[in-house]
């Protein structure tokens, strides 16, 4: 099996000094689809960000065994599409087209590829026919969809998602299960939603205070309480109790 990420030894302070990452090892193959859950604040998002370049340790990772640094970034970033949490921090544009469009411009392709990939791209979140729409009229569901398609215009072949299901209704949040499950490439989603992550992936590390401190196979791991509960992402008993007071 193909390493899809390799990473060894990584740590990350912000500019503040904050340790965002302790001493990361993972190792991702082809053929899984990994959940990083964890708390608020324990890393998630800066380990996600380490995944195409946007963020830098002190050791450089590999993706798709190409060392992710300055020379490499325009090739890890065309085959690792990275959502961000927050769709308004990935749509810019004054149509759903251009928003969408944006990534095989960049990269070259001709007008009629550009148009075809975007079709593509909406056809597989399911938001054809949304071209001329202004991406910042839709609703959070259809934005988290849009910024989706923003990536998948450049055949990403690892989609590595932050927290897609936050701010969604139930009826949202399946919706984008079901989307991102019909999905070919290996997934790394962020999370603590663990219904999400039920659906849609085989493995899953814990990360608190920047540090992995587990790592399974996702049924074993959301089966374990006493682990989510140790690290914030299952609720202690007795607040469980709360529920049978009202
Ligand atoms: N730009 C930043 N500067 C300083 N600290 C940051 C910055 N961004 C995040 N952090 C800190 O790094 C830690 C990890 O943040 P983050 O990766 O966003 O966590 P998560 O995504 O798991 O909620 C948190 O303690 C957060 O406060
Ligand atoms: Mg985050």
């Amino acid at each position: 099996m193909d390493k899809i990420v390799d990473i060894e030894n990584l740590s990350f302070f912000y500019p503040d000094g904050h340790q965002g990452l302790k001493d990361i090892n993972l190792v991702v193959y082809s053929a899984e689809n990994l959940a990083v859950i964890g708390p608020n604040g324990a890393g998630k998002s800066t380990l996600l960000l380490h995944l195409n370049g946007i963020l830098r340790g002190n050791n450089t990772i590999k993706v798709f065994g190409l060392p992710v640094e300055e020379k490499n970034l325009k090739e890890t970033r065309r085959k690792v599409g990275l959502v961000f949490q927050d769709p308004d921090d990935q749509l810019f544009s004054l149509t759903v087209f251009d928003d969408v469009a944006f990534g095989p411009i960049n990269m070259g392709y001709s007008e009629l590829q550009v148009k075809q990939r975007v079709a593509q791209a909406l056809k597989l979140v399911g938001m054809d026919g949304y071209e001329q729409r202004s991406p910042h009229h839709l609703s959070v569901g259809e934005k988290k969809r849009i910024a989706i398609a923003t990536v998948l215009s450049l055949n990403p072949e690892l989609l590595v998602l932050d927290e897609p299901s936050s701010n969604l209704d139930p009826r949202s949040k399946w919706s984008l299960i079901e989307v991102v499950k019909r999905l070919p490439m290996t997934r790394i989603i962020a999370a603590h939603d663990l219904e999400l992550i039920r659906a849609l992936c085989q493995r899953t590390i814990i990360l608190d205070g920047g540090i992995i401190v587990a790592d399974g196979s996702t049924t074993n791991i959301l089966n374990d309480v006493t682990l989510l509960r140790a690290h914030g992402l299952a609720p202690e008993e007795k607040l469980l109790k709360l529920q049978a007071d009202i």
